[in-house]
């Protein structure tokens, strides 16, 4: 065997809908990812997967990745694309994540394909080319966020990251606080439309009052349509609470953690209006037990994930599934064992 390449998922605290606006965000990699093995040689990547009977077979001069089948084959081909190898691979994905949840599944795929197939370049480069991959692929404007986050990530560390200067910061998570991913089992099937439509929003209220990582509570009260002044207000909000958790986190400050996840609930479900009934009932529940420092959806909304920030060992009786999860290094080649 070749090359064996693994790249995490992610689960973000805090800042959702903000990247792709050049603005603030706070996940971590985690310890579920995918796992990519193999030869690199032939004329096609060639990949078979446990999560799925139908492999993905990709010609190295795969034309349009989103018209690939079967659809996980289509990140494959959005990787190839972009990175046009002069050989093939032939080889396997193993993955722990779920697949569509939220944690980001196809950021991983993505990122591990891109090493397996020889990607070389810095973090962000392979972050970039990745998010183009995935752009390609889905036929969604997604920000950088996912990708980036998988290519970078560090251990014991969440990740404030500019999405404007694309600095990373890290900050420590401090021992007695664990991180809890839990399924809604909703999954995310509006996803695509609803986040091209959210993104272009955005994009109308840049086009009226300048990019909204520079914009103040003023400037968004100028935009004239009602709903692109909700999505705005959403973003530059968002960001400030962004600023405020990772000030609370590093302080240990419960009260400032719960008030920013909750803040981040609300305008997500109310201004930006990616909740569901489900996600909402799911983080009600689950704010008010016993050791809960504070609970939100995660992601891009529209079904998948919450995520908690609990006392460390705090029982969660909640019958959904759930991942206790462990801030992680970024994506690599591992030595062949
Ligand atoms: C998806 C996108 C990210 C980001 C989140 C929402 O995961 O891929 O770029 O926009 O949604 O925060």
């Amino acid at each position: 065997m070749d090359v064996r390449a693994w790249a995490p998922g992610r689960v973000n605290l805090i800042g959702d809908h903000t990247d792709h606006t050049g603005g603030l965000v706070l996940p971590m990699a985690i310890d579920l990812g995918t796992t990519v093995t193999g030869e690199r040689g032939g004329g096609a990547v060639s990949l078979r997967s446990t999560s799925d009977p139908r492999p993905a077979i990709v010609s190295l001069d795969v034309d349009d990745p989103a018209t690939v089948t079967p659809d996980w084959a289509r990140y494959v081909a959005g990787v190839v694309a972009e990175l046009r190898p002069a050989v093939g691979f032939e080889g396997t994905v193993l993955t722990s994540l779920p697949i569509g949840a939220g944690l980001s599944s196809s950021a991983a795929l993505e990122v591990a394909v891109a090493l397996a197939l020889g990607f070389d370049g810095s973090g962000i480069e392979l972050a970039r080319f990745c998010q183009r991959a995935e752009q390609r692929a889905s036929g969604v404007p997604c920000g950088i966020m996912d990708q980036l986050t998988s290519a970078v990530g560090v251990e014991g560390q969440a990740l404030r990251i500019d999405c404007t200067s694309l600095a990373v910061d890290p900050v420590l998570l401090p021992r007695d606080i664990e991180v809890v991913v839990i399924d809604s089992g909703e999954r995310r099937e509006l996803a695509n439309s609803a986040y091209a439509d959210r993104a272009a929003a955005c994009q109308a209220a840049q086009a009226e009052i300048g990019p909204l990582a520079n914009a103040t509570p003023a400037d968004v009260d100028r935009i004239h349509d009602e709903v692109v002044r909700r999505r705005a207000r959403h973003v530059i909000t968002e960001n400030q609470r962004v600023a405020a958790f990772a000030t609370a986190l590093a302080a240990g400050d419960r009260a400032g953690l719960r008030a920013a996840m909750a803040g981040s609930h609300a305008s997500l479900r109310d201004d930006f209006e990616v909740s569901t009934p489900t996600l909402d009932a799911l983080v009600g529940e689950v704010s008010e037990m016993p050791g809960v420092i504070g609970a939100r959806l995660t992601g891009a909304g529209f079904g998948g994930c919450v995520v908690a920030l609990v006392e460390r060992d705090a029982p969660l009786p909640v019958s959904n599934q759930m991942w206790r999860v462990l801030a992680s290094r970024g994506a690599h080649v591992e030595p062949p064992s």
